[in-house]
């Protein structure tokens, strides 16, 4: 196809999208847009044509397509949101922005630093946008803590603990046996479904609230057998170490709780992060489900403890605050969260982590995004 440039957006647009994808996260993913007043929900496509045909009935959308080409070439829109599996994401992207589409790319945006570098340089030379979507930067309370700390209110952040613990099967969202296929195999995931997928929030999470950019990782990681045929890599230690002279390090755990019941509207599954720093100390209680019945930030400071129990802070609030942010962003002409060159530092931590874990030793992110520019 040839390349199309874009034109700038016109005062008094509205913008127009196309979802690719119309599968489990395409019921968040799609609040932003039919909430914002300036933006259309205008096509659809999913290579399964009833869940295409469901979706935009349920949404008001006139145009259904079972091929992103078509898409592409028939319908009046100006963004493609891609939700569809990460070996594809490189792909759909390129056609998209080729086509001259801006794009909002799930996270995590590709599998590889190479394919992220060649999407970036697309988009450049469509003259369009490319933002990746990781939610958890804009859940409320991640955002109240992320505005405590820039206020001062724990002094300088020293260190922080996420911890992701996941519960028994069965409660939460129903996931299709399809969609936990191509996530359980590490060359349509591009890693593994929890250290890789899931770990792109946790590693963002570990540079969103930190000053420093991470500098060295360590993981361990088991791999557990699931039936006979699917293997998911938990429970997992990873820890790390930010670039700088102040010593400032950080850990993630994901521990699989099997016979635990996790009270969630989405995955059964739930995430929480403790900050230190040189004055106080910042607690996130929530973010997928709805684990601990605590206030979603608690800060401690002097020795007095104070509770924000005033945030929005079901889960899907990240996805729609994030729909909308995107909208805005491309109104104002200004760079949507998450920049591609954001992104890839996100990734190289979740490439770094894979190698520790494979070779069982410590890695730099040097090391990893060195080898990229090596080629
Ligand atoms: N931010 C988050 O917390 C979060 C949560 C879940 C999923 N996601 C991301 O969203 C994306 C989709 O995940 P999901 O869980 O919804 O997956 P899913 O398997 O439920 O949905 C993917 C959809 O893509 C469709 N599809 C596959 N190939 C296609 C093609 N060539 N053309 C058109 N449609 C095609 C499938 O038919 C399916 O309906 C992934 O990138 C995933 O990592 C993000």
């Amino acid at each position: 196809m040839d390349l199309t440039r874009r034109e700038p957006i016109e005062a008094g647009e509205t913008i127009r999208v196309g979802i690719l994808g119309c599968g489990r996260i395409a019921d968040l993913q799609c609040l932003g847009y039919l909430e914002h007043p300036r933006a259309e929900i205008r096509a659809v496509c999913d290579l399964d044509e009833a869940l295409a045909r469901r979706r935009a009935q349920e949404w008001g959308v006139p145009q259904v397509y079972t091929e992103l080409e078509r898409m592409l070439d028939e319908a009046a829109i100006d963004v493609v949101e891609i939700l569809t599996p990460h070996h594809l994401h490189a792909t759909h992207a390129t056609a998209a922005l080729r086509a001259g589409k801006h794009v909002s790319l799930q996270k995590p945006p590709t599998r590889t630093l190479g394919e992220l570098d060649r999407l970036t340089e697309a988009a450049a030379a469509a003259g369009c946008v490319l933002r990746v979507f990781e939610n958890f930067m804009f859940y409320p309370p991640h955002v109240k803590a992320r505005e405590l700390i820039d206020a001062g209110a724990i002094g300088e952040p020293l260190s922080i603990r996420l911890k992701t613990a996941a519960g028994r099967f069965g409660d939460g969202w129903e996931i299709t046996p399809q969609t936990q296929a191509w996530r359980m195999n590490p060359a349509t995931c591009g890693g593994g479904a929890t250290t890789f997928d899931h770990g792109y929030h946790c590693f963002n999470m570990a540079r969103f609230f930190m000053p420093e950019e991470l500098e060295r990782v360590h993981a361990f990681v088991h791999w557990t057998q699931l039936g006979s045929d699917q293997r998911i890599d938990g429970p997992a230690l990873v820890s790390w170490k930010y670039a700088g002279d102040v010593p400032r390090y950080g850990s993630w755990e994901v521990i699989a709780s099997l016979g635990m019941r996790v009270r969630s509207d989405y995955y059964a599954s739930d995430d929480r992060l403790e900050l230190h720093g040189s004055e106080g100390i910042l607690w996130v209680n929530r973010c997928t489900g709805k684990l601990l019945d605590e206030p979603p930030v608690v800060l401690y400071r002097d020795g007095e403890t104070r509770a924000f129990h005033d945030l929005a802070c079901d889960w899907a609030e990240s996805f729609r605050l994030g729909g909308i942010d995107f909208v805005d962003a491309l109104l104002a002409g200004r760079t949507p969260a998450q920049s591609p060159g954001e992104a890839r530092q996100t990734l190289a931590v979740a490439l770094a982590v894979a190698r520790s874990a494979s070779e069982a030793r410590e890695v730099t992110l040097a090391e990893i995004l060195e080898e990229r520019s090596a080629g």
